[in-house]
Order: structure tokens, then sequence, then C-alpha cells
């Protein structure tokens, strides 16, 4: 039985929650390996719409065994208040959600140095989501951070959080003016937690070992999506996790050897949130439709998404990078309509055509994206589930696309519901 990595293939947003959530009706384990609260997840069925930001998108089929990996970083305030979401909506977490011991937690202070960078201060601005995930990942890597298994041991969270507190106060004073709670408050605060979660708490490696040695199949859910790779993305307007395939290992404890397949979702058009390069930005009426019709706003801050054409140069760096085996498209429905659908198929700078991903930043910023052109089509495809009845134009995108990135599609999404969505293989 498989155990398979679904990441995002462009800069986040490409729809994974509503894809993760049916897969997740086939396999037994779903876990999620990185980043935290700056994910949202948008899952949509019996005409409600729900938002995770922490918890995997699998927590909506009863019986599955979800887990937060120890490459999450995890805000016990928004993972307190989005358990209460969940049980308010009758969705049972006892014996379902489990916490890696090993995970660093979100502190206040990593929230005030996030938005203390910025807010200026001779910072280059990322855009974050202002949630004190890149301060978090750096405390854990310069062996600062404080983790969830901490919370066990008293007097040794007190020792942790002590050294912490005397290096964050003076750097957050001198450079932002900002004073932090008493000492008091914040170490009470924490432990104000433990009864909640505690008992979800556990050594998640061991779990996801013996899941695979029972044959389960597991899914690992990747939140926001390649290009925002720390490592590989548009560095550095990235998160500060490994969102690519890879990040699974190191996230859950799982190896390598034991990793069956990587799927990646990847979106008709692009959009990224935030600042950075992003080579197929539309600036115009068509950038606009697309941002309107697909509802282009952030599902975690609400900030307006910025839109652009497919990038094939974007997608093929995806699927390498990731060993994808096969990809979902989602939002073909929000391309009905258009007269002409353009795709990027290489980066021209200087005279050169970039056909591969380039690091550098100046490249990134001002190449000119290299167009292939694409005849619309003006019926409706929301909610078609059978790709015979797709508009033929449609039909020629999605293949194109498949040649462009030499990668097959095993489904296309036409609309948030569960339903509106063509199967053309099997998962599992
Ligand atoms: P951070 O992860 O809050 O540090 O933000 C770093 C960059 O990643 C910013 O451009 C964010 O907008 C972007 N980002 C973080 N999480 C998501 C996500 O779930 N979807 C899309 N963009 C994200």
């Amino acid at each position: 039985m498989p155990v398979v990595v679904v990441v995002g293939m462009q800069w986040g947003d490409e729809g994974k929650g509503k894809i993760i959530d049916l897969l997740a009706e086939n396999v037994d384990v779903v876990a999620r390996y990185q980043g935290g609260h700056n994910a949202g997840h948008t899952i949509c069925f019996n005409e409600k719409q729900f938002v995770l930001h922490l918890i995997p998108s699998g927590i909506f089929h009863e019986n599955k065994l979800c887990v937060i990996g120890n490459g999450v970083v995890l805000d016990p305030q928004a993972l307190v208040d989005e358990m209460r979401q969940l049980e308010e909506t009758g969705v049972n977490l006892e014996g379902r959600l489990v916490i890696s011991d090993r995970a660093n937690i979100i502190m206040p202070y990593h929230g005030t140095s996030d938005k203390g960078r910025e807010s200026g201060g001779g910072f280059q601005k990322i855009g974050t989501t202002g949630r004190g995930i890149g301060p978090s990942y750096a405390d854990k890597i310069a062996r600062a951070g404080i983790r969830a298994c901490d919370l066990r041991d008293e007097a040794y969270l007190k020792d942790r959080l002590q050294a912490n507190y005397q290096e964050k106060q003076k750097i957050l004073n001198s450079l932002y003016g900002s004073e932090l709670p008493e000492f008091n408050s914040l170490f009470d605060e924490l432990l104000s937690y433990r009864e909640t979660i505690l008992k979800y708490i556990a050594d998640t490696h061991i779990l996801m070992r013996d899941q695979i040695a029972l044959g389960k199949n597991i899914l690992c859910e990747g939140a926001q999506g390649t290009m925002l790779d720390v490592d590989h993305g548009t560095y550095p307007f990235v998160t500060s996790s490994n969102s690519t395939a890879g990040g699974a290992c190191t996230g859950l404890g799982i190896p390598p050897t034991k990793i069956d397949k990587a799927f990646g979702v990847i979106k008709a058009y692009t959009t990224r949130v935030g600042e950075g390069p992003f080579p197929t930005e539309l600036f115009d009426g068509d950038g606009e439709r697309l941002g309107k019709v697909g509802h282009e706003f952030g599902a975690t801050t609400g900030r307006a998404r910025r839109c652009g054409w497919f990038d094939a140069v974007v997608a093929r760096y995806g699927v390498h990078l990731n060993g994808i085996d096969a990809l979902v498209l989602t939002k073909i429905d929000v391309l009905d309509g258009f007269k002409t659908i353009k795709v990027c198929t290489g980066y021209e700078y200087k005279g050169k055509v970039f056909p591969d991903m380039p690091a550098d930043p100046e490249i990134l910023q001002n190449c000119k994206p290299v167009y292939a052109e694409f005849e619309g089509w003006s019926e409706s495809t929301v909610g078609i589930q059978d790709f015979d009845r797709l508009p033929e134009n449609a039909k020629r995108y999605i293949q194109q696309l498949s040649d462009l990135v030499e990668t097959p599609f095993m489904m296309v999404s036409t609309g948030p519901d569960r339903e509106q969505t063509i199967q053309l293989e099997s998962a599992f």
C-alpha cells in the first residue's frame, strides 16, 4: 500500500485542500509535514466551507488518522482555536489527531519579530503572513526553539523559555522598541495549553513507522507550494520550510525509500501572494478577471492574490524537483470565456531564453515570458465530471499542458465542491 506525497506546484493556493480531502477517502493517515498556520486549506462540502490552517485536510473523513509532523511549527493558540471550531462542527478529534512531540512551538515573540522585520528597519519586505513562521524556524535551526515535548516537563520548559526570554527581550527592544509580556505571563500562557494539547502529543515517527509496516495508505500533505520552498523557491521571497516532496521525509521522519509516489496540484493559471518575482503576472483586464472569477483572495490573510498565466517553466521545475508521477489540474472553469489563453514556455533575458528555472532574482524579476497561445472556449465547464463533456478547446488546453510538462493529469477540478471533479486515473 502506498505512501504518497501531495505538493503544491506553484506559489501555494493551488487548491490542495479540496484534493487532499478527496484523496483522503482512500487513505488511512493524512500527515502534514511542514509550515504552520500560514497555510489556508479550503474545503467545501454540503454547501459549507471550512478553512483549515494546521490540522490536516483529512479531518472531515471519519476514522482517518490526522498527523501534525515534527516539520510543522505549531502556534498553540491557533491550534486550540482550530480544534474548538472543528469540535463545534461535530468533528471528533480524540484518537484521530496526533501531534509530533518534536514539533517546534511558535511563541508570541516570533510574531513580534516577523511583523517587526516586515515593517521596515532595513529588512527586505517578504510579504509574510505575519504569523511568526520565519522567526520560529530560525530559532529551530539556531537550536533555540521550544518543542511540543517540552510541555511535558515544567522545569525544563521554564529553563528553555528563560534563556530565550532574555535574548528576545534585548533584540526586540533594541530593533523595534517592543516590550515582551512579563516572563510569568508568557510561561503561564504556555502552561495553559497543556491540558488541551498534551493528550494529542506523541512520537509521530514511531506512529508513521508502524502505520507503514501495517501497509496502510498514507498521504503526506504539503502546505504552500514548490516555489515557496526555502531552498528551491524564489528566495528570499519564500516561506521558511521545505514545501517540496523531500520535506515529507524530514518533516515526518519517513525514510525516502518508503515514499512511493508524488502528486502535484497545479492551477490552470498562476497566482501568488506577497512580494517577489512572478514572471507571468498580469496587470491588465485578464489578470483582474482571473482574480475576480477565481475568488483569488488569501484564505489566511484575505489579501488579494496576484494573478497571471500558467507557467510551464515553473511546472516543469516542480515536476522534476518533486518527482511528480501525476498532476491534478484545478480551477479550469476560471478560464471559461477567455478568447485566448497564454502559457509561458521559457524566460527571455538579455537575448537568451531560459527553459529552466534560474536562481538569480535579477533574471526572474526582469525576464520576459515567452508565450504559446491557445484558443479559449465559450462554454461553461463548471461542475463537469466527465472529461469527454469538456469543450474541445479545454481538452486541447489540458493535453497541451500535459505535453509541455511531460506528465499526465489524474484529476481535473471544475469547481470547489468535492463532486465538481473529473477523475482520469485512480491515485491508489
Ligand atoms: P510566511 O510563510 O508567513 O513567512 O510568508 C512567506 C511567503 O509565503 C509570503 O509571500 C506569503 O504570502 C507566502 N505564503 C505563506 N503561506 C502561504 C500559503 O499557504 N499560500 C500562499 N502563500 C503563502
